[in-house]
């Protein structure tokens, strides 16, 4: 980018490296004679204001009515790379450019951040708009990055981005940009399965394993909008941040607004680099400490298993045989607390249910703990249930129009936790659970969108400021309960995989991927995840056959190997396990802990995918390339088709690799990556894990 004789911020070039002087040249006006300023749209950020058209990354009303910016760059600072700080999420670990810009009259400024992760390529972007006048600023819209991509091949762009429903997230969709908006967005409240924050854009060509890829992804968990808008000038902008709709902010005098951080790279090496790139970096960068660089622990779930019909008993039961396989943390779902024996009440009543736990937790949370196991246990804060103690106490404190009955979804409402007493409600009744008991986990859940978001109590002005302030609330009580119990790990799910994003990620260590748990529709939402996020911080357990989902059958060692593509976790219930097959899950438990470092630390490499042919395989490479796993998956036998040959990825081509635990044969990374590893599968939803090591 560089200063343009307009004094506008004018993007240049983003791709393959190449000298700065040869983009020099590119620094000029762009003039196109008839109604429209078409330079604006090659800005590093556009404001709103002039002759300009396409979506814009900053509108705001001052308040004598005048909603033009006119904005100026006013200078820049850089500050280098602080030494590590040994945490991770941190901000001190990049290198940062801060471009400062001020309208030419009012009293406003905005700094644009570029974060540098340069052993990775990626960039983080943010901005922050201050009030530097005397009256307030309202801002209608504030992205936090405009990603501009232009050049010859812009005509033949295409934009890969996930879309999805409950029990069917991160389903991938590829199509060519056209002239026009494609908009990616939620306003339901919160991240949503419908689309997922991030973009991939390719020239045409690019594949898993070549090409050039321009990606971002924005982590943010509320309302969100990424604009894909391909204009007439044959240049694509990535406009993203907090969604416009519904939003106002009041900025008063010296305050400033922060914008969630969007992160974007540049790869030539295809989808598969980028999503590998993107895992570096959340496990070096965005996942939270301490428990970051610690392999995920084995969990069960008892929740399909027993549903809301939870007790001491028989939990311990289940704790019991949950430890023969070899379970490392025993997790309490849905129904342990207040009337809570359907979804219909309780949801709000944080106190245990003493029918169903009649010494309150100790005893459980003894058991389990006497077992070797930690124990962790379900919540969902932001919501409550009209039949409930705090609904009777709080009317008030959920979203709502006055004299307009609010939509119930899974019959329940939600808190506005935008009021500070809601805040504080709910950070103490978890400080309390956390203290008062011997809590390892938390899967934090979250099961409906917002509607009839009404915050009547403050200024109309201010009203709008909810889709922001719930999540920045959000992200404050588990930034302080991390900070109280920095042992307790925490998992974000919302009805399945509703709230996975970069956002939360700052918080969380894992996701729930999907409340679908059958493993081969899972195989495809994995896919779909693994484009953007980490496998160790995927949830996948293994359920009961046939699944209650879509009634399909299949054999334990391939729901098994599904779910040993992520962080592995059960969830089937263990009384209806027999001891084959108690044998076979501890065999293929134990088999997981020799191999979690690789699949949960190592590279991806997707080889082939789920829903293109009847073969799909993913492999793993350990971080130092010694060690390497596949799994390959056959869910319709073909004739012919039971001696396979996979082509691997990622090893080393001059190494001899041992194939088989033990070992059956050799072959070195070069035949394995060229001519491919023979592999056999036979009949339909077979499946296959092969260990590979280098012989030293
Ligand atoms: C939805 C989650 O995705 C499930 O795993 C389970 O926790 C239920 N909610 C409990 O109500």
């Amino acid at each position: 980018m560089g200063i343009n004789q307009s004094q506008g911020i004018q993007h240049l070039y983003w791709g393959e490296k190449v000298p700065a002087e040869d983009c020099a040249p590119l620094l000029k006006p762009y003039d196109f004679p008839f109604n429209t300023n078409a330079e604006k749209e090659r800005e590093e950020f556009s404001p709103w204001g002039g002759m300009f058209f396409a979506e814009p990354s900053l509108k705001v009303m001052f308040h004598d009515g005048v909603r033009d910016l006119k904005m100026i760059c006013s200078g820049h600072t850089i500050r280098e790379k602080q030494p590590e700080s040994g945490e991770t999420g941190g901000n001190n670990s990049f290198d940062e450019l801060v471009i400062h810009m001020q309208d030419v009259k009012y009293g406003l400024r905005v700094s644009l951040f570029y974060r540098v992760a340069e052993d990775l390529d990626l960039i983080e972007r943010h901005c922050s708009i201050t009030n530097t006048g005397e009256a307030p600023i309202l801002i209608e819209n504030a992205a936090s990055a405009v990603w501009n991509l232009s050049g010859a091949e812009a005509r033949n762009y295409r934009l890969t981005h996930a879309a999805g429903k409950w029990g069917c997230e991160n389903q991938l969709r590829r199509d060519l940009l056209s002239e026009g908006k494609k908009i990616l967005e939620s306003r339901q409240g919160f991240t949503s399965p419908t689309f997922n924050p991030w973009f991939a854009i390719d020239d045409g060509t690019a594949g898993e394993t070549h090409g050039p890829v321009w990606f971002g992804a924005l982590a943010w968990s509320g309302n969100w909008k990424i604009t894909v808008e391909k204009t007439i000038f044959n240049r694509v902008r990535v406009v993203g941040g907090v969604n416009d709709f519904d939003f106002q902010w009041e900025l008063k005098s010296g305050e400033t607004f922060e914008t969630p951080v969007f992160t974007g790279g540049y790869t030539s090496g295809g989808f598969g680099e980028m999503s590998r790139k993107l895992h570096q970096y959340q496990l070096a960068h965005v996942l939270p400490g301490p428990h970051a660089g610690k392999p995920t622990k084995i969990l069960y779930n008892s929740w399909e298993a027993t549903f809301f019909d939870v007790n001491e008993e028989e939990q311990m039961k289940l704790a019991q045989k949950a430890a023969e396989i070899g379970v490392e943390l025993f997790v309490v779902d849905d129904g342990w607390f207040g009337t809570r024996n359907s979804d219909r009440s309780g949801l709000g009543d944080w106190t245990v249910n003493r029918k169903k736990f009649p010494s309150g937790l100790a005893p459980l949370i003894e058991h389990v703990n006497g077992l070797g196991m930690d124990f962790g246990i379900w919540v969902e804060p932001e919501m409550v249930n009209p039949d409930s103690e705090l609904y009777k106490a709080h009317p008030d404190w959920v979203y709502q129009f006055p004299g307009r009955e609010g939509s119930l979804g899974r019959n329940q409402l939600v808190l506005n936790l935008a009021r500070d007493e809601v805040k504080a409600y709910i950070l103490d009744f978890m400080t309390d659970l956390l203290e008062k008991n011997n809590i390892a986990f938390i899967k934090w859940d979250m099961n409906r969108s917002f509607s009839e978001c009404g915050w009547m109590e403050v200024p109309r002005s201010k009203q709008r400021e909810i889709w922001v302030r719930h999540i920045r609330n959000l992200y404050q009580i588990w930034h302080t309960l991390r900070q109280r119990f920095p042992e307790v790990m925490f998992e974000s799910c919302s009805g399945g995989g509703g709230r996975i994003d970069l956002g939360i990620m700052h918080y969380a260590d894992q996701f729930w991927t999907s409340d679908n748990t059958d493993a081969f529709d899972r195989l495809k939402i994995q896919y779909g995840y693994s484009y953007v996020y980490a496998p160790k911080a995927m949830m996948c357990w293994v359920t009961e056959s046939p699944n209650s989902m879509n009634e399909r059958k299949l054999s334990l060692t391939y729901r098994f190997h599904s779910a040993m593509t992520g962080s592995l976790g059960i969830g089937a219930n263990l009384n209806h396990w027999n001891d084959e097959e108690k044998a076979e899950a501890c065999r293929l438990i134990s088999q997981y802990k020799e191999i979690r470092h690789i699949i949960q630390f190592g590279s991806v490499f997707r080889l082939l995918p789920p829903n293109d042919g009847n073969i799909c395989a993913v492999q793993y490479v350990g971080e130092d390339k010694k060690e390497s796993i596949l799994f390959v998956f056959n869910h319709s036998q073909q004739f012919g088709e039971t001696d396979l040959r996979i082509r691997l990825q990622g090893l080393d081509k001059n190494k001899k690799y041992e194939i088989g635990s033990p070992a059956d044969f050799t072959m070195t990374g070069s035949g394995l990556m060229n001519l491919g590893l023979p592999v056999q599968l036979k009949g339909d939803f077979s499946s296959a894990l092969i260990r590979l090591k280098i012989l030293e």
